[in-house]
């Protein structure tokens, strides 16, 4: 029998022939990850400096996580909402006292809990708020990037997004990022309902909005009788420096409530990090009067809040706390900056850097239709660091937040070789 060779060559045209194309990744191909690092099928060693979109914060293969993840996968997976589980009500407990709303929608993956968002506030706007029947608007923002589902794209101004895939969904209204004008002027119409925002734009390349933008978008939906809906599924649960990007920049240990600038929101959305990766776990969190709205058969999910995922949520968020990843993404993410404008000093290849924490993007001196950000990415993998560039000329660097200040300064001795070899 001929053997084969399962080089990474062989993987990438097994995907190739075999996987739909809807997807262009680097050509690495991973087969174990350990805290900040991953390793492809050649042995070779990276760091990660995508951690999954921010979904591998407490790092890849996290021992409590998996520990976790295994036990309740041996005694009980999935038991569909039919019937109670003994996992389910804890998790939920633990998870609205972490975040201090009163009530939680477990759902898997980030794109249904923004659906879920949206399906809350309607019904929200329609049996508590007086809204006429399909009258319901929710305002969004210039781009947005909030998943791949119909509804979703088709309030998304990325054309490669939604282009051919109408008929569109209404109900939304779209206005600049960071503009808070623009937000109070659609707000006067009744029917408009909910904001609904990322508090940084991590996808369309880290957009850090105004440093009051947050809060005062908040008080522009409470004074016009709208509900104020964050998606945190990129930016929460540490990532920022806080553990969630409205929790602005508190200097806080932890727990939201103490947080002199926590802008509660009216619906909060979560995904990806609520699972330190191990596993699809979302969820949107909301007050009862919010939350209640919802009534049994109304909305669902076959997974949503099944056992595995409950258990491996309260290990993911414990893991948050032990090992202080909030603390650390907050100090990291200065020193990154720090050392990235000592970098930008020495070369024109890259224009600024931008970002909170240690959720961060570059800046490539070209044009967003050039691919000289993607070869830069090439040439750092080359050099052991993954990263991958967002809208072409955007590199965005998020690691795992366990990262130590040792591996972020290797790090960023690896980014500074390869864009000093890059200019020459
Ligand atoms: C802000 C935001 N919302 C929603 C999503 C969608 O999450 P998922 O890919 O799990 O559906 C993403 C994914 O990147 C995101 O960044």
């Amino acid at each position: 029998m001929e053997t084969v060779l399962k080089d990474s060559q062989y993987y990438i045209e097994l995907e190739n022939k075999h996987g739909a194309h809807n997807y262009h990744p680097l050509p690495v191909v991973l087969e174990k990850g350990e805290g900040v690092f991953v390793w492809d099928v050649e042995g070779k060693k990276y760091y990660d400096f995508l951690s999954s979109y921010s979904a591998v914060n407490q790092g890849h293969s996290h021992p409590k996580i998996v520990q976790a993840l295994v036990d309740q996968a041996q005694t009980l997976a999935l038991t569909s909402r039919a019937f109670y589980n003994n996992a389910l009500g804890p998790y939920e407990k633990y998870v609205t006292n972490y975040f201090g709303l009163d009530k939680v929608l477990p759902m898997n993956t980030g794109a249904e809990a923004v659906e879920t968002a949206i399906k809350l506030c309607r019904k929200w706007a329609y049996e508590k708020n007086g809204i006429e029947e399909n009258q319901a608007v929710i305002v969004v923002c210039k781009g947005n990037f909030h998943g791949r589902t119909t509804t979703i794209i088709s309030f998304s101004d990325d054309d490669n997004a939604r282009d051919n895939f109408g008929p569109y969904t209404g109900g939304f209204v779209s206005i600049p990022y960071n503009d808070i004008d623009a937000l109070k002027k659609v707000a006067k119409d009744k029917n408009v309902i909910g904001f609904l925002v990322e508090p940084i734009q991590g996808e369309a390349g880290v957009y850090t909005p105004d440093e009051d933008f947050i809060a005062n978008a908040q008080a522009v939906c409470h004074a016009n009788g709208m509900l104020f809906i964050a998606d945190e599924v990129q930016t929460g649960i540490a990532r920022t420096g806080s553990l969630l990007a409205v929790c602005g920049n508190c200097t806080c240990e932890n727990k939201c409530e103490k947080q002199a600038t926590y802008t509660k929101p009216d619906i909060l959305i979560l995904g990806k990090a609520l699972s330190g990766g191990a596993y699809p776990v979302s969820a949107v969190l909301a007050d009862n009067e919010i939350m209640e709205v919802i009534k049994p058969g109304q909305h669902g999910s076959t997974f949503g809040g099944n056992p595995i995922a409950a258990k491996v949520a309260i290990a993911a968020l414990e893991v948050v706390n032990d090992e202080n990843l909030i603390q650390n993404a907050r100090k990291l993410g200065h020193l990154f900056r720090k050392e990235m404008n000592r970098i930008i000093a020495k070369t024109d290849l890259i224009v600024k850097v931008r970002g909170k924490g240690l959720l961060n993007a570059i800046i490539i001196n070209d044009s967003p239709e050039s691919d000289t950000a993607w070869n830069l990415c090439v040439a750092m993998k080359n050099n052991g660091l993954l990263a991958k560039p967002t809208h072409g000329n955007i590199i965005r660097f998020a690691p795992p937040l366990v990262i130590t200040e040792e591996q972020l300064l290797d790090c960023v001795a690896i980014i500074e070789k390869t864009v000093l070899e890059f200019e020459k």
